[in-house]
């Protein structure tokens, strides 16, 4: 198993990880693209397509044609132009050989950038509105919490922070997963974190919660890493072993292709008790909330009736 702080290094060495996620080029943001004329030479076929998918699968039990979007293609072409080998049939025979590249390449697919109290209006709703309601509902017992797509933690530790504030006395739980072995390694170390990830988080929660790790990096208390329990998880694979109060999946439906999205928002649905919220991210949008018994209550918010 890699150690959680070369992970780290590496991630931010090849893929210069500024904060970003790097999967939505088309608007002019993200990596820089190649010009027009390299793109036709690494252009996807279907045929490459569905080579690269097999190897995928087989290496990493991940079914890349859930993710076949316009923008997980550009980031392929983008990547293959960046390597070594001129034609997807020969990158995906290096994947087989080369243990480190398939490594490599999971974090590339994965897109693992999160933050702790990321997009900050969001979760100060969740404190001051959302929150409070839900610990009002399910007194006096602890406030069951999945996190999915939870990336290196930050996301259900600021959970764990919020819930520390609030309501310290109860037995709360947070199950966290991810499909990504290495992320969860780092989320189960707590850290290490660097002064970026934190950056959103207000200064009350970082002196309370944030401690001081080697090298200017940063981890979190002992009493939030007890509230977390990780575990992999793939959601287009397996099914929540129970029902929560708050699910929160945040940045991760949008890299699906639309009739995936629908079956995850399905799954997901089904995995929060009535009077219970789901919480997903600011650019994604639960299309569907009515059919499945949900009231929208407002931008990332939306609850089961009952
Ligand atoms: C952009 S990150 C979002 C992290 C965090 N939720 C946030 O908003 O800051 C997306 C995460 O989803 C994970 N992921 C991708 N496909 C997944 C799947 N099928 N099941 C579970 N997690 C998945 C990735 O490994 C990555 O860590």
């Amino acid at each position: 198993m890699m150690k959680a702080g070369s992970y780290r290094k590496r991630e931010r060495k090849e893929w210069g990880v500024n904060g970003q996620d790097q999967a939505l080029p088309s608007n002019g943001s993200g990596p820089p693209q190649p010009d027009n004329s390299t793109v036709s030479r690494w252009q996807m076929l279907d045929k490459d397509y569905l080579l690269l998918r097999d190897a995928v699968l087989e290496l990493m039990s991940i079914d890349l044609l859930h993710y076949r979007t316009v923008q997980m293609e550009r980031r392929l072409t983008t990547y293959l132009s960046r390597s070594e080998q001129d034609t997807w049939a020969s990158y995906t025979q290096m994947l087989y050989r080369q243990p480190e590249e398939a490594r490599r390449f999971l974090e590339f697919l994965t897109i693992n950038v999160s933050s702790f109290y990321r997009d900050a209006d969001k979760w100060t709703i969740l404190a001051e509105k959302i929150l409070p309601d839900l610990l009002n509902r399910t007194k006096p017992y602890g406030l069951q919490a999945w996190s999915i797509g939870c990336s290196l933690g930050a996301e259900p530790y600021t959970l764990a922070m919020l819930l520390c504030e609030l309501a310290s006395g109860r037995r709360h739980k947070i199950d966290a997963g991810d499909i990504d072995t290495a992320v969860l390694d780092v989320a189960r170390a707590a850290g290490p974190y660097s002064s970026n990830e934190l950056r959103e988080l207000p200064p009350r929660l970082t002196e309370k919660f944030i401690v001081a790790a080697d090298n200017n990096q940063f981890g979190v208390r002992p009493e939030l890493r007890r509230l977390v329990h990780f575990e992999r998880f793939d959601l287009l694979q397996d099914k929540a072993a129970r029902l929560y109060d708050l699910v929160i999946c945040r940045n991760l439906v949008i890299y699906f292709t639309p009739a995936i999205k629908e079956q995850v928002f399905r799954e997901l649905a089904l995995a929060v008790k009535p009077g219970g919220i789901l919480f997903i991210g600011s650019t994604e949008t639960f299309t569907n909330f009515r059919q499945y018994g949900f009231t929208y209550l407002g931008p990332s918010f939306y609850q089961r009736n009952g």
